[in-house]
């Protein structure tokens, strides 16, 4: 079971109700100050989720914390017809919704407000779902996991990107000082919310990965799951599929 780590330690509200704010409050930087703690590097890891899902010609996916709508952007270079970007912070959706209607993929891609927990949609729905730096802000992992997993149609893919932890123990002391000192110190600089990078970093650091995430996947019911670590192990791709 995942240490409960939520953004605001003196509220009283739940953790769903916490992230929904925070990420309100943080959307319109988020894409910028993104790009920055990553050193870019999440760009390349979603262009290998995206490559992953191509793979298997889907008709339609679900992209479920879909944020700013960046995977969901660049799913458009499947095959997919439809791609539905589902979040729980309407802040972040409308940046997102922005920049698909630059784009001009309004066509293509929907952005609906939702939560992962209850989502939405029909047994056996979609082809293909992803969840790019999600799933550690769920309130309850494993009924946001059961309800993925009964609207991915049979033989569908399913793809987490999500930080980890090295297990190297240079790579582990390098990411732990970044993580802990210089990351905060970022967001303090230059985010309106203060505190949102320092739970960005804790949940990251509490979050179970590798073998203990695949674990609570096979758990749920997930078949043929595989986990696929990215730079030194910072990030992790794990895809799974249902029977
Ligand atoms: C770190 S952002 C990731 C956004 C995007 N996928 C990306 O790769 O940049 C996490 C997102 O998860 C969303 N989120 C958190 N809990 C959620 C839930 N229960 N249901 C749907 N979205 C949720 C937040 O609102 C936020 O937009």
């Amino acid at each position: 079971m995942a240490k409960k780590v939520n953004p605001y330690k003196d509220s009283d509200q739940s953790k769903k109700d916490q992230v929904t704010k925070m990420f309100d409050t943080i959307s319109k930087e988020y894409d910028g100050l993104n790009r920055v703690i990553s050193f870019g590097i999440d760009v390349k890891w979603r262009n290998k989720v995206v490559k992953l899902v191509g793979e298997k010609n889907p008709a339609n996916i679900l992209d479920i914390a879909t944020g700013t709508g960046d995977l969901a952007i660049s799913l458009t270079s499947t095959s997919a017809k439809e791609i539905i970007g589902l979040d729980i912070s309407d802040g972040m959706l409308e940046v997102g919704r922005q920049k698909i209607n630059n784009k001009n993929l309004d066509g293509i891609i929907s952005m609906v407000i939702g939560d992962s927990e209850d989502l939405p949609f029909e047994d056996n729905t979609f082809d293909a779902i992803t969840v790019a730096f999600g799933v550690r802000n769920f309130e309850n992992l494993e009924k946001g996991l059961s309800e993925i997993l009964r609207v991915l149609k049979p033989n569908g893919i399913f793809v987490i990107l999500e930080t980890s932890v090295p297990t190297n123990p240079i790579y582990k002391f390098g990411y732990k000082t970044y993580s802990k000192f210089i990351l905060p110190t970022i967001g303090k600089l230059f985010s309106k919310d203060r505190v949102a990078y320092k739970y960005l970093s804790e949940s990251a650091s509490v979050f179970p990965y590798g073998e203990a995430l695949n674990n609570i996947l096979r758990k749920i019911g997930f078949i043929n799951v595989v986990d696929k670590p990215q730079t030194m192990g910072v990030a992790t791709i794990y895809t799974a599929s249902k029977a």
